[in-house]
This record gives structure tokens, C-alpha cells and sequence, in this order.
């Protein structure tokens, strides 16, 4: 057991943080927290070892092309302005985040194409053999197909069937079985309070913490608190 006191710097910091436009980016991740999964594509360390163990497990993983992970901000700002010029306002909103509101500056992002893949902002990723094996899997190891088309009126975000986010597991097993977007997850998780009312899953309790000035908590060796980016934080229990 360990005790920790809720610091509220730390909202913006975890696997669970929304970043869209209504809540940005508060900061980048630090240069040690990312590393290459593949030709120059650097992600988040769990996230990167997640998806390596998702390719292990199909047959035909080299014909999946990693097209875009961690951007800076610099990046995002360059893509977002070449894009406008390229393809106009319209396209640019629907298909790239104004910059300190993409996943990508995260490292929790991840846009795969197929072999041979030159289009950077859309790369294909159907839903043919290889794509339904990777999507089969996606889930439980952490990760959502980020932006559906049922979901374009909260995400705001065109349907993106090449973008994938690390959340971890099991909020990723949880948010795709109930066909959730992460904002609505986020505010489904809010019935949930610490300490009382936790959502079981599997093994696991989930609980909401709305932040409070110094408030401490009780956390159990295996716990794991991440920040939500919106009010406070999401607490992940192994019950055994
Ligand atoms: N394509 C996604 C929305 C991004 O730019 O973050
Ligand atoms: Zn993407």
C-alpha cells in the first residue's frame, strides 16, 4: 500500500487523458516515456510494446505499415498548414487535429496502413482479412479504433478506420464492447466514484476521482491512476 496525494498537474498525464478539441494537450510527453517502434515512428513505451505484442500475434504483420505515431507540436502545426493549403479548410478539420489537440502529440497514438501505403493523412486500413485480425486483437491489448462514423457528432473527427489509441486494458475491452467513443466513455465512468460505487470488469474496479485540493488516497500495489484531462482521474484495480 502506498499513499499519494492528488496533484493537479497530473490530470493531464496517463493512458486514459482525452485530448480533443474542447481538452487539449496540457503538455508533451517526456523524451524518455517514447521510443521507435519502426522506421522513425516513436510512440509511447507501453503503448509501443503493446502493439508489437498485437503483430506477434499475426501471421502476415509485415504487410502492416506503421504511418504516423508521435508528432510534436511543430509537426502537428505543419501538417495541419500544408494540409489547409493542399486540400482547404473543410477536409483539414474533418481529417487532421488543430495542433495541441491531436492524440498523436500524446505518443497514445498510432495511424497503421498497409504495405505500400503513400497517403500520410489517410492511409487505408479496411476491414479485409489483416484489418479484422488486427481489430480482433486491438482490444485486448489496450487499444480502440479512435474515430467511428457513429461517433463523428461528439469526436468531431471524420470516420479514421487507420487510427488506433493505446488506453490500456480493460478500458479498452470495455469501450469497444459497448461501441463507446472515449468522450462518452469518460462521461460514463463519472456513475463511478471512488470509493464506493467502482465499475467491475473481470477483475477489475474502476473508479472515477474527481480532483480535490490534497486529497490522498490508499493505493494498492498494483493500482494504476491515470488522469483524464477533463476534472480529475481514473482509478484501475486488479482485484485477485
Ligand atoms: N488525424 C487525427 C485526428 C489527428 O490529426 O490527430
Ligand atoms: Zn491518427
Amino acid at each position: 500500500m502506498r499513499k499519494v496525494v492528488l496533484k493537479e498537474k497530473d490530470i493531464s498525464l496517463g493512458n486514459l487523458i482525452l485530448v480533443n478539441s474542447y481538452y487539449k494537450l496540457k503538455r508533451e510527453p517526456k523524451q524518455s516515456s517514447l521510443q521507435e517502434f519502426k522506421n522513425n515512428v516513436f510512440l509511447d513505451n507501453e503503448c509501443c510494446y503493446n502493439l508489437k505484442e498485437i503483430l506477434k500475434k499475426i501471421p502476415n504483420q509485415e504487410e502492416i505499415i506503421p504511418v504516423s505515431g508521435f508528432r510534436t507540436k511543430k509537426e502537428q502545426i505543419n501538417l495541419y498548414t500544408i494540409s489547409l493549403k493542399e486540400n482547404g479548410e473543410d477536409f483539414t478539420k474533418r481529417y487532421i487535429a488543430f495542433p495541441n489537440t491531436s492524440e498523436h502529440q500524446t505518443g497514445l497514438a498510432i495511424d497503421l496502413g498497409l504495405k505500400g501505403e503513400n497517403d500520410l493523412i489517410r492511409p487505408r486500413f479496411p476491414n479485409n482479412k489483416l484489418g479484422k485480425q488486427f481489430r480482433h486483437l486491438a482490444s485486448s491489448y489496450g487499444f480502440i479504433e479512435r474515430y467511428k462514423e457513429n461517433k463523428v457528432n461528439i469526436t468531431k473527427i471524420a470516420a479514421e478506420m487507420w487510427h488506433f489509441r493505446y488506453v490500456s486494458f480493460p478500458h479498452s475491452k470495455i469501450i469497444t464492447e459497448k461501441d463507446f467513443c472515449l468522450e462518452e466513455y469518460h462521461d460514463y465512468l463519472k456513475q463511478f466514484p471512488y470509493p464506493d460505487k467502482p465499475l467491475k470488469y473481470q477483475n477489475y474496479e474502476i473508479y472515477y476521482l474527481k480532483y480535490q485540493k490534497n486529497k490522498k488516497i490508499m493505493l494498492q500495489d498494483k493500482d494504476k491512476l491515470s488522469g483524464n484531462n477533463i476534472d480529475g482521474f481514473i482509478l484501475t484495480r486488479m482485484i485477485i
